[in-house]
């Protein structure tokens, strides 16, 4: 099978529109939130978006294999892999807190090609295609041009075993606290890599996270003219569990103090 990746594309916007669409009716409407552990939560939304984007990927592209958040795998053996978070920022969403998204990224050989994230509230779509730039509502965007990390805004998130996992990124987030103008903590990896790529944030970073959260923003920022990397500073092409992101500029200030601790 080769896949005509215009088409791929143009299928990826289709279906994070459609599924961002189903999670504001959930929203608006209000939702039943069940727990998966003692701070993961699942809403009736995460189960529709997820059954929307696999429904769509089966009639439209039967041979290729699947990833996504709640379902796992399809286990279908093929080049062509659609990783997919269905509802990215549920805490935010079971609250009422108006920031979550669709991601969505189709990955060929082991390399990120398309990556799509849609903010439904904000009918923003931020979309990249490798080698082509990355895009906010078909515009091209870049990142910030912020030079030092004494200025910058900074955006991470924390794993939900925090509890009772001492690597859940408390020390990182107090020193990066005293050494920027702050660090906001989104609720959605999909939202924060976004608006690194499009310049609202100078860097993000993040550790233990999975390829459905940070697939298409990884790529969107190397699009955008930024730089990702694991916290060694190894560049990242794909997907990895820790994950740094900025505008290339403060990124050795990040892994520094990274390293340091
Ligand atoms: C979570 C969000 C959050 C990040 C967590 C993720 P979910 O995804 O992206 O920002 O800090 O690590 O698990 O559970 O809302 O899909
Ligand atoms: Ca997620
Ligand atoms: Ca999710």
């Amino acid at each position: 099978m080769n896949m005509d990746l215009s088409e791929a594309y143009d299928f990826a916007v289709v279906t994070a529109r459609a599924a961002g669409a189903l999670l504001r009716e959930y929203y608006e409407r209000g939702v039943q939130t069940e727990y998966k552990g003692a701070i993961d939560l699942i809403t009736e939304a995460d189960r529709a978006s997820e059954k929307l984007i696999w429904d769509r990927i089966r009639t439209a592209y039967p041979d290729c294999a699947i990833l996504s958040e709640e379902s796992g795998s399809n286990r279908q053996a093929s080049r062509y892999l659609w990783i997919a978070d269905p509802l990215d920022g549920t805490t935010n969403f079971a609250h009422g807190y108006p920031i979550f998204a669709v991601t969505i990224a189709l990955q060929i050989d082991d390399v990120i090609e398309l990556g799509v994230t849609y903010d439904p509230l904000r009918n923003e779509l931020f979309t990249a295609w490798r080698g082509q730039g990355a895009r906010l509502n078909n515009r091209p965007i870049h990142v910030s041009s912020t030079p030092v990390l004494d200025r910058s805004l900074l955006t991470t998130g924390f794993p939900y075993d925090r509890r009772t996992n001492p690597h859940n990124n408390l020390r990182q987030h107090n020193a990066f606290m005293l050494k920027s103008h702050g660090v906001l903590r989104g609720g959605s990896a999909a939202i924060d890599l976004a608006c690194v790529a499009c310049g609202r944030n100078d860097g993000y970073w993040e550790f233990r996270l999975n390829a459905w959260d940070v697939a298409a923003g990884i790529l969107m920022v190397n699009e955008a003219g930024g730089r990702v990397t694991n916290p060694a500073g190894e560049v990242v092409h794909g997907w990895s569990g820790d994950v740094v992101a900025s505008n290339g500029l403060i990124h050795n200030e990040m892994l520094g103090v990274l390293r340091s601790l």
